[in-house]
């Protein structure tokens, strides 16, 4: 489900042509849809209401205030990973115990930081970050959640960056070791272990790839209960599709079918960790064509945005379909973006950064386009935004949130004067 749609053969965001939002604030544009957000939130409230999950949203894959506090209306914690983050969190007034932090480096700043901050739980990731993570604790006078992110190796069948769950990731902590380390720490009065942690990729299409690690985390957690210890917490992470091409991602009852039989009963509290199924399909990048140029038999559509602004294409070979913002008399009324028709044309659509790794489509058949036209670029509202540079001292894009009636201006385009901000250093 998305509120990108066609109407009167213009792209609208909540009924917002597209058209308008990028004369009045510019491209290249994110524009986000307010209520696509919502639902996408609800719908995985819903699917997994049996196990009344925490849900934490992974803040980083589209981490604006206006994005964290739309979802804390809804009822939303946090997925945090560094201290940018728990600051962005803490701004928008979000409760500690609704944060869950996680990351394989965590520094002695940002620990002393969620410290401080008495965030809810902190998800470790080696045996020298809990050692560290204990004598803060003892320093600040605190006795802080603390859950084990686990290594379930388990291969989530995703892209080799994208995979995080296996014994050959950076990721987490191996079975046995955790089985160690919770040994270790379980009656420390310093830290309160909690449970486990696992995320195993990003997206994960096969819902049966939760159960395996999810299965290894319950064996490890009836071991380690049958001891005596306590573990009353398990952290399932994020990972759950969206859809890039059609309707590929499974829904979220699928993954909760597979999941919730699993943890049903078990006396855990479950926490979620979404990112990319709430805000993907939430958001699309506008930009317009600068100029169409043929090399040989290749057709180059070079356009405003570039990986500046969308790096997922050079980075994962990722999909993001695109296509005219106003479809005009060119397609049939009754045209859905799903359905192709004859008259398109092969193109690379390519952005202005001096690399030719700077791309946002190969091979793709478009409608014939020219310098002025508008291009929509779908599914861009995870990791989009948030991995945004300004390399090649281009500043970045602005963001739009459009709820309903309401049209915002979320994040100001940069300036010039941006890209040198933090040159300004005194001399010493
Ligand atoms: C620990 C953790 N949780 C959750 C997520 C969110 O993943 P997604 O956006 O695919 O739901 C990530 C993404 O990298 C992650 O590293």
């Amino acid at each position: 489900m998305n509120r990108f749609e066609y109407h009167d053969g213009q792209l609208r965001c909540e009924g917002q042509p597209l058209r308008d939002l990028a004369a009045r604030f510019g491209t290249p544009l994110y524009v986000y849809s307010a209520e696509t957000f919502r639902t996408h939130f609800a719908r995985l409230a819903h699917a997994f209401g049996a196990l009344q999950p925490r849900i934490c949203y992974s803040v980083k894959c589209c981490p604006n205030l206006d994005i964290l506090r739309l979802l804390a209306a809804c009822g939303s914690g946090f997925d945090i990973v560094s201290g940018g983050e728990l600051f962005r969190v803490l701004r928008i007034g979000t409760p500690p115990d609704r944060i869950v932090f996680a990351g394989v480096g965590k520094t002695e700043r940002e620990i002393d930081e969620a410290l401080a901050a008495r965030v809810g739980l902190l998800n470790v990731e080696s045996a020298g970050e809990l050692e560290l993570l204990a004598r803060a604790a003892q320093r600040h006078a605190v006795t802080p959640d603390v859950a084990l992110r686990i290594i379930p190796d388990v291969d989530a069948k995703t892209h080799a960056y994208t995979t995080t769950g296996t014994r050959h990731n950076k990721f987490g902590i191996p079975l046995d070791q955790a089985a160690d380390l919770y040994r270790r720490f379980g009656a420390s009065p310093l830290v309160r272990l909690r449970g486990l942690h696992l995320h195993i990729g990003s997206p994960v299409s096969d819902p049966e790839r939760y159960a395996l690690g999810i299965r290894r985390a319950l064996q490890l957690i009836d071991t380690l209960r049958a001891e005596g210890l306590t573990v009353d917490t398990l952290d399932i992470g994020g990972g759950y599709g969206a859809h890039y091409v059609g309707d590929d991602a499974p829904s979220a009852d699928a993954y909760a079918q597979v999941i919730v039989p699993l943890l049903a009963d078990r006396g855990l509290r479950v926490i979620l960790e979404p990112g990319r199924s709430i805000a993907a399909n939430a958001g699309v990048l506008v930009t317009r064509v600068l100029y169409v140029k043929t090399s040989g038999r290749r057709r180059f559509v070079v356009v405003d945005a570039s990986m500046n602004e969308l790096i997922r294409p050079a980075l994962y070979s990722a999909y993001h379909f695109i296509w005219p913002v106003d479809a005009g008399p060119r397609i049939p009324q009754d045209w859905s973006p799903n359905q192709p028709f004859d008259g398109l044309r092969r193109c690379d659509v390519v952005g202005p950064v001096c690399e030719s790794g700077d791309f946002l489509a190969k091979g793709r058949r478009l409608p014939p386009v020219q310098p002025g036209d508008l291009l929509a670029v779908h599914t861009a509202g995870a990791y989009g935004m948030a991995m945004a540079s300004q390399y090649n001292s281009r500043p970045r894009a602005a963001e739009v949130l459009v709820d309903g009636g309401a049209v915002r201006l979320m994040r100001r385009r940069e300036t010039y004067e941006d890209l040198i901000a933090a040159e300004h250093v005194p001399p010493e």
